[in-house]
């Protein structure tokens, strides 16, 4: 899907161990933005850019139907974890975690993205608007370790300019790096 279609589908909702979901408190609200899921060529790209190993643990806030962080434990070797909002999403999340058998490496769990501990995190991917990068940004600052890479798909963080910039299909993919913590 284009950016136009998600932006527009975006425009029709302007509403407001390592094995199976988990729950992150108690009273969730709706999504932020809807569904769309992010192409596997896209995907790759992500991983790629983010240069993602067996060491990295990677964080998909707002993880849809789970395909990243079942691609970065199955191509890349790492560990994962998807947080969603909605219950059908986490659902369908935790099954295609089982149907990939990488349970034992990717953890699915229900919750608000920014109220989530995302501190063990060593990769942060996105795919969420802008305007939502933007409200996430102080979190990712605070709660980060430095050298803790971010990769977005579409959406850039305002005037945090990119550590790179990668085009696929026509759509830029964002990678960005905590800096070290001022003294
Ligand atoms: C555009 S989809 C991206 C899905 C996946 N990351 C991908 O790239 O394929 C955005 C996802 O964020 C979820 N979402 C929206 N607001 C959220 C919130 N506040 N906390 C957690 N998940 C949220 C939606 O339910 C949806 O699954």
């Amino acid at each position: 899907m284009q950016r136009r279609e998600f932006l527009m589908g975006m425009g029709a909702l302007t509403l407001t161990g390592w094995a199976g979901a988990q729950e992150q408190g108690a009273a969730l609200r709706g999504p932020d933005v809807i569904f769309v899921p992010t192409p596997n060529l896209i995907v790759n790209t992500m991983l790629g850019l983010a240069k993602v190993t067996k060491k990295d643990t990677v964080y998909d806030l707002g993880c849809g139907d789970g395909r990243i962080v079942i691609t970065a434990a199955q191509k890349f070797g790492a560990r994962g974890v998807g947080i969603d909002i909605d219950p059908d999403r986490v659902s369908e999340a935790t099954d295609n975690v089982r149907k990939a058998c990488v349970a034992y490496r990717v953890k699915i769990v229900r919750g608000d993205l920014f109220q989530a501990n995302i501190s063990e995190a060593t990769v942060v991917t996105l795919y969420l608007l802008t305007d939502l990068n933007l409200k996430l940004r102080p979190k990712l600052l605070k709660e980060l370790n430095p050298g803790t890479r971010i990769v977005s798909h579409a959406f850039s963080m305002g005037d945090w300019k990119p550590e790179r910039t990668e085009e696929v299909d026509g759509t830029n993919v964002y990678l960005w790096r905590i800096p070290p913590r001022k003294a």
